[in-house]
């Protein structure tokens, strides 16, 4: 999730659960980096509470203090959970009334962080397997650039698949920085190195992989790409994160090919970004 569509607003209480207060219900950190990558994409480091959990994948509440009351969407922690900083990717939407505000963001700033992350793009909510695909568009690759970031995970799979769509080649550029930092990683880039797989592709631009995730399952480019079998329920795994049209589509697919939707108490072979909203 972490799009942060802009009209998935949610507006917190205000007064009566003050930011700074102990107990209240966000923490207020401190913007340590930002980085634009282009007009519609940026990405921000904050510092971390000590106190503030999360599995990797999940996502919280991001926002500012607005008129005095929080101005909150839901984005997914783009960081490890070891990590000392938080790290999100955003999207800018122009009269977007928090990313018209966020993408303003400057080292020294203050956000709001709230305390209870959640969410479903979840390793114990899929059964073991030899492949893992994680399948975005957008912004969408936010909680997967915590996963590939998780050894945990990659004891568990032979192969961690990272499909990132997007219309055109500069808005590749997040997911390409965040796999190349974590193939250099001195202590898990040997097992990235060995065990990932990324394939970046664009849908309104010439580049080395063009097309829909979705036509690529269909006309089998992207398992000729890749080196690998078709989509199996019984050796696949699959986490799905990015706009509706491919939550939908890809979801038919999956149940098409025998997939099932797993959670928590009743882990199967996908799960998909539910708080994701976009209209
Ligand atoms: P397309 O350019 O063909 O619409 P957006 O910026 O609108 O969120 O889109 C991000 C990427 O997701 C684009 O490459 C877009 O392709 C792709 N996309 C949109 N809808 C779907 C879908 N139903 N299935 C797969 N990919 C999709």
């Amino acid at each position: 999730m972490s799009n942060a569509a802009e009209n998935d607003t949610v507006t917190a209480p205000p007064a009566e659960a003050p930011a700074k207060k102990k107990g209240g219900a966000f923490n207020r950190e401190t913007v340590l980096e930002v980085q634009h990558f282009t007009d519609r994409l940026f990405r921000f480091r904050t510092t971390r509470d000590p106190h503030f959990r999360f599995v990797n994948g999940q996502f919280a509440m991001i926002g500012l203090e607005v008129e005095g009351k929080p101005l909150l969407r839901a984005y997914s922690m783009a960081s490890a959970n070891y990590e000392d900083d938080l790290e999100f990717f955003s999207i800018k939407v122009p009269d977007g009334p928090l990313t018209s505000r966020l993408q303003h963001l400057k080292v020294g700033d203050s956000v709001l962080v709230g305390r209870k992350p959640t969410g479903t793009l979840v390793q114990p909510s899929l059964l073991p397997g030899k492949r893992l695909y994680m399948f975005s568009t957008g912004t969408g690759i936010a909680p997967f650039s915590s996963i590939i970031k998780d050894p945990e995970v990659y004891d568990l799979y032979d192969h961690l698949i990272l499909i990132h769509g997007c219309r055109e080649v500069a808005e590749l550029k997040y997911g390409l920085d965040i796999v190349e930092a974590a193939r250099e990683n001195e202590f898990f880039g040997d097992i990235v190195r060995e065990k990932l797989i990324h394939y970046p592709t664009v849908t309104r631009e010439p580049y080395q992989y063009q097309g829909r995730a979705t036509d690529l399952i269909e006309n089998g480019k992207l398992f000729a790409d890749i080196g690998q079998p078709p989509l199996d329920p019984a050796e696949d795994r699959v986490m799905i994160c990015g706009s509706p049209g491919l939550l939908r589509d890809l979801v038919r697919m999956l149940e098409e090919r025998g997939f099932r939707e797993g959670s928590g108490g009743d882990p199967a072979s996908y799960v998909i970004e539910k708080a994701f909203v976009e209209s």
